[in-house]
């Protein structure tokens, strides 16, 4: 579905990323590793058509996508939600999907923002509250929101979970899984990398603008040098576990469970 290859992109005369090549097929959950400064947000930028491959070429089902602006691109059915979840503060909850969905000019727009509010039953409630005064995982909750108005078929998330509490970092990342099991293809960003390979069926490991490993989540969980570098204690401390057994991890285990008896925060828990 996606394919970039060997691209290059540069600030002024700095390079960012350095010949990345990396694939996203129809349906998969692709995460990008890599610590901070490494290119991951650089290269987002480029496959969307915000900053232009200096070397390169990108392509999206076949058609060449590298010199086409972002708008063209999202018409392909590309949609970003970038990093630090800019949503448009001082406009409303539901305006903010609509804004999403300003390219479109077909009937089901309504739809789709119903869908949006079964996704996210909280954005309802606030529909017509200004997007700036919804707490952190609810803004990011309705960027994703927004950037799924655009009926992407490929929809790249830059670091969902950042800032947020362990189980709302489980809740975003249960909110991906779901959204693949609807059809739509994603290319996750990370810091947390233990929480992304939980979701994803493959990865890349970015660093110093090089991919420098690629393959299955087991194959990458397994690795001792991703083990050394991104699952160290650091980037367990985000992540949730069951209240009621400190050997689980809450849900991300298993994406389907909707309810738990067990765990307090879900359908099923007294406390
Ligand atoms: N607008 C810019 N001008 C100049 N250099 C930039 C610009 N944006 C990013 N860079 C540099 O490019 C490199 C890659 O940055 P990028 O934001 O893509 O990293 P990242 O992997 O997304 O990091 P983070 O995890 O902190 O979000 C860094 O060295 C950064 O300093
Ligand atoms: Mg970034």
């Amino acid at each position: 579905m996606l394919r970039v290859e060997n691209v290059s992109t540069f600030y002024g005369e700095i390079r960012a990323l350095n010949l990345v090549s990396l694939t996203v097929a129809p349906g998969e959950i692709v995460t990008l590793i890599g610590a901070n400064g490494a290119g991951k947000t650089t290269l987002l930028n480029t496959i969307c058509g915000m900053l232009k491959a200096r070397h390169g070429a990108i392509y999206f089902e076949d058609k060449p996508i590298s010199d086409l602006g972002p708008e063209a691109i999202v018409g392909l059915g590309v949609s970003h939600v970038p990093e630090r979840r800019q949503v448009f503060a001082t406009m409303s909850v539901l305006d903010n999907l609509l804004l999403g969905a300003y390219q479109r000019r077909d009937p089901q727009i309504g739809q789709d923002i119903a869908q949006a509010f079964e996704l996210f039953p909280i954005l309802k409630q606030r529909q017509k509250q200004a997007a700036g005064t919804l707490s952190g995982g609810e803004q990011q909750m309705l960027a994703i929101a927004r950037g799924l108005m655009s009926r992407p078929k490929l929809l790249m998330l830059d670091e969902p979970s950042v800032g947020l509490a362990p189980l709302l970092v489980c809740e975003i990342l249960e909110i991906v899984a779901d959204l693949r099991r609807r059809g739509t293809t994603i290319l996750l960003i990370e810091q947390n990398a233990r929480a992304a390979l939980k979701v994803a069926d493959r990865g890349y490991v970015l660093e110093n603008g090089h991919i420098v490993l690629s393959g299955t989540a087991q194959e990458l969980t397994a690795d001792e040098g991703v083990q050394k570098a991104y699952l160290g204690k650091g980037n367990r401390l985000q992540l949730a576990r069951c209240r009621a057994d400190v050997e689980r991890y809450v849900c991300l285990d298993d994406p389907a469970v909707n309810s738990c008896a067990l765990c307090p925060n879900r359908n099923g828990g007294n406390s």
